[in-house]
């Protein structure tokens, strides 16, 4: 299955915010096969997850995924496979947590984000049965990352210190282990 082009930040699909996915667009062959391309670039850029407008599609669609040995974020416990469209957050822990985010659509960089711990999130999978999910910790970090590209939000966006800041390589030199 061919890799689709990821669009990086400046690209207007990155700011301009996702349509809903109506139950006719999901079961059309085209959408199946957006989220069959979207899983192999994920992993193929060994990201840990990928919202349609990185792929220059502005719909509601995410896909997560962590495996154990991702060289990008290691030390993360695994997640499943996990295709979520139209997904919304029906609440999420007044607890936060600061974690190291990066992004696709930003490459090399990492930056210090204060998230959620928990969250309870509403949606469908891809066959358009209803979805129901309860994530914490590195999970509930990645959904809230994913479900703001939807509206046009990027990690940048939530960092209270931009002085956290840092190149990958630097990040790991200096940063991987605090
Ligand atoms: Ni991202």
């Amino acid at each position: 299955m061919p890799l689709l082009k990821i669009a990086r930040l400046g690209h207007p699909v990155i700011r301009d915010g996702a349509e809903p996915v109506t139950d006719a667009e999901l079961k059309a062959q085209g959408t199946q096969r957006l989220i069959d391309d979207m899983v192999d670039t994920m992993r193929d850029a060994d990201g840990v997850g990928i919202a349609a407008p990185q792929v220059h599609v502005a719909k509601r669609i995410i896909v997560i995924e962590v495996s154990a040995d991702n060289p990008r974020y290691p030390h993360q416990d695994s997640i499943p496979l996990t295709v979520i469209v139209n997904p919304h957050i029906l609440s999420q822990s007044a607890e936060q947590e600061e974690g190291w985010e990066g992004c696709l659509s930003v490459p090399d960089l990492r930056g210090l984000v204060p998230r959620a711990y928990s969250v309870e999130l509403a949606g469908m999978d891809r066959y358009g049965d209803e979805l129901h999910l309860r994530a914490s910790g590195f999970f509930a970090r990645v959904v809230q990352h994913e479900v703001d590209h939807l509206d046009g939000h990027i990690f940048i966006d939530r960092l209270p210190d931009l002085s956290t800041l840092t190149h990958l390589r630097e990040y790991q030199k200096y940063w991987v282990n605090s």
